[in-house]
């Protein structure tokens, strides 16, 4: 090989990781469109989406339903529509959509084309977030923790934007060096040891914070825009759940919960399993805001990686085998 290829070669960069909305879409994945106390009766929640926008309404049974935003008519923006007798009606020439997508009226009264129906999104509500799968059939189930919802407290919130797509920020959790380096944490995982289904992957770790004991946390991760850990604080099973909405120009918003079990009432408990979701909620912030300057600026690539990425390699590997699709995209855009 001559001289000059060699120097090429050691100036060659990773394979960059390709941009979601790129190379066949977004990931099909589960993704939070609202959060539940948004989406109310009778009321249209318009919010961006992937490169676009989409509309979330609740049907008849107030079972929440994602549709795209634009009017099939002329393309009117849905948010902004009124709902009258259970139907979306839009704001320019009044064609009324049903809760299935579909054009029923026009206010001229032609008849409605067949074609004049809304991409409607599978949609599942829950741990407070209304969920919309990337796709035509879901398959794996919406994100969760390990624990039934009845029997839960939480607290959600929207509350932070990064300018990256979504599995770079999740991609944090399996990048061990930057644990160390950015938040202070040790920890201790075994790449061989991570359970795998589709769409999903499971394993457990040995993690140790500054100043506290070490702790057996697992970790489960739900498509490439979703973290659920689980781990314990005062004695208590704590839940810790962010996951990313892909916005336009490739920034994502994330969204973040944290829960334990219900309170059974004993003295003092109510005041603690309060001050417990405060305190995972504020450290979900805390590692967003420790990363916030290095995700404000990175160009990510695979590029030369060490024995502690092994784990960082097993989830890019993982990402870059994720299916996409771009279903929607022409609909909502
Ligand atoms: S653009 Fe919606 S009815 Fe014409
Ligand atoms: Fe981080």
């Amino acid at each position: 090989m001559s001289q000059e290829q060699l120097n090429k070669d050691a100036f060659t960069r990773g394979k960059p990781m390709p941009r979601q909305g790129e190379a066949g879409g977004y990931d099909q994945n589960w993704y939070p469109i609202a959060l539940s106390r948004d989406v109310r009766e009778g009321e249209v929640f318009g919010t961006e989406f992937l490169n676009g926008r989409v509309i979330v309404i609740r049907d008849a049974d107030g079972k929440a339903q994602v549709l795209s935003a634009y009017c099939r008519h002329l393309g009117a923006d849905l948010s902004d529509a009124d709902v009258v007798g259970g139907k979306v009606v839009c704001p320019f020439h009044k064609w009324g959509y049903d809760a299935s997508g579909q054009c029923v009226e026009t206010m001229t009264g032609d008849k409605p084309p067949e074609q004049a129906r809304l991409f409607k999104f599978p949609t599942e509500e829950s741990w407070g977030v209304v969920w919309a799968f990337n796709g035509l059939e879901p398959f794996y189930e919406a994100p969760h923790p390990d624990m039934m919802e009845e029997d839960a407290d939480f607290e959600v919130e929207f509350n932070h934007m990064t300018n990256v797509d979504h599995f770079i920020p999740y991609s944090n959790s399996s990048d061990i060096q930057h644990l160390r380096a950015v938040h202070k944490i040790e920890l201790e995982v075994d790449p061989q040891n991570v359970e795998r289904w589709p769409g999903r992957m499971r394993y457990t770790q040995e993690m140790t914070m500054p100043g506290m004991p070490p702790m057996t946390q697992t970790v489960n991760i739900f498509g490439t825009n979703c973290l659920v850990f689980e781990g314990n604080m005062m004695g208590r099973h704590l839940y810790n759940m962010s996951a990313g909405k892909p916005l336009p120009g490739n920034r994502t918003l994330h969204t973040m919960m944290a829960a334990t079990a219900k309170s059974t009432g004993a003295p003092g408990e109510d005041e603690m399993v309060k001050a417990i979701i405060q305190q995972g909620l504020a450290f979900g912030r805390q590692l967003f805001e420790e990363d916030d300057m290095v995700m404000r600026s990175i160009r990510f690539r695979q590029d030369t990686l060490t024995e502690t990425d092994r784990m960082l390699m097993t989830f890019l590997r993982y990402v870059r085998e994720f299916p996409r699709t771009d279903i929607a995209c022409d609909m909502i855009s």
